[in-house]
């Protein structure tokens, strides 16, 4: 029962799609016809708000921190590992399968990103180096966030969290399919850098 509660929780926390509510709110209309379609950081940058893209960031972080941490604190012990590993994957899926958005969200690199601070500090900070050096380096956010993805996943068993392997590897496997079509650009050399527009 514990890890579906979790998991629940995870999902509709992981669900509130922040970018668009931030971009409605502001007056730059439906972030979801704009740029990628994505409702993450990136696409609310290209609204030409550097505020509300770094504001959509933080949020979207803290949507996947918070039920990771709640779970560790409303169940001890062992059933908490399991119950915040189901509250990752649940925060994770809830932001790329939004019910609200009827199913069709982000690409959960941020909200990875606060899971992965919430299952284990190192795997967060694994994640936040990767990230930020791959970005600062080839200013292309989609290969900055797949890289950081699969550095959490191996930072896991690295720094004494195998229990969480299983779980980030799924995340990143679904992180990955969500950006098939930035896979396909980054191949072909098209994929934009920040700040940069996408049709
Ligand atoms: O976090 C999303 C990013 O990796 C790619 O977003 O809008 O460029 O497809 P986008």
């Amino acid at each position: 029962m514990e890890p579906f509660i979790a998991a629940l929780l995870g999902y509709l926390s992981g669900s509130i799609p922040f970018g668009l509510l931030l971009t409605l709110a502001a007056g730059k209309g439906d972030v979801r016809k704009q740029g990628s379609g994505n409702i993450g950081a990136t696409n609310v940058l290209r609204t030409g708000s550097k505020w509300l893209a770094a504001a959509t960031l933080l949020l979207d972080l803290l949507k996947g921190l918070a039920p990771v941490i709640a779970a560790g604190m409303l169940w001890p012990g062992e059933t908490g590992e399991v119950a915040k590993a189901f509250a990752a994957a649940g925060a994770v899926l809830g932001h790329c399968f939004p019910v609200w958005l009827g199913f069709k969200g982000g690409k959960g690199v941020a909200t990875n990103a606060g899971v992965s601070f919430g299952l284990g500090w190192p795997i967060g900070l694994a994640y936040a180096l990767v990230w930020l050096s791959v970005l600062g380096i080839f200013r292309i956010s989609s290969l900055a966030g797949m890289s950081a993805v699969v550095a959490a996943a191996a930072a896991a068993p690295l720094f004494g969290y195998p229990e969480y392997f299983p779980v980030l590897a799924a995340i990143a496997a679904v992180i990955f399919w969500l950006h098939r079509e930035n896979i396909a650009r980054l191949m072909k050399g098209e994929e934009p850098k920040v700040g940069g527009s996408k049709a």
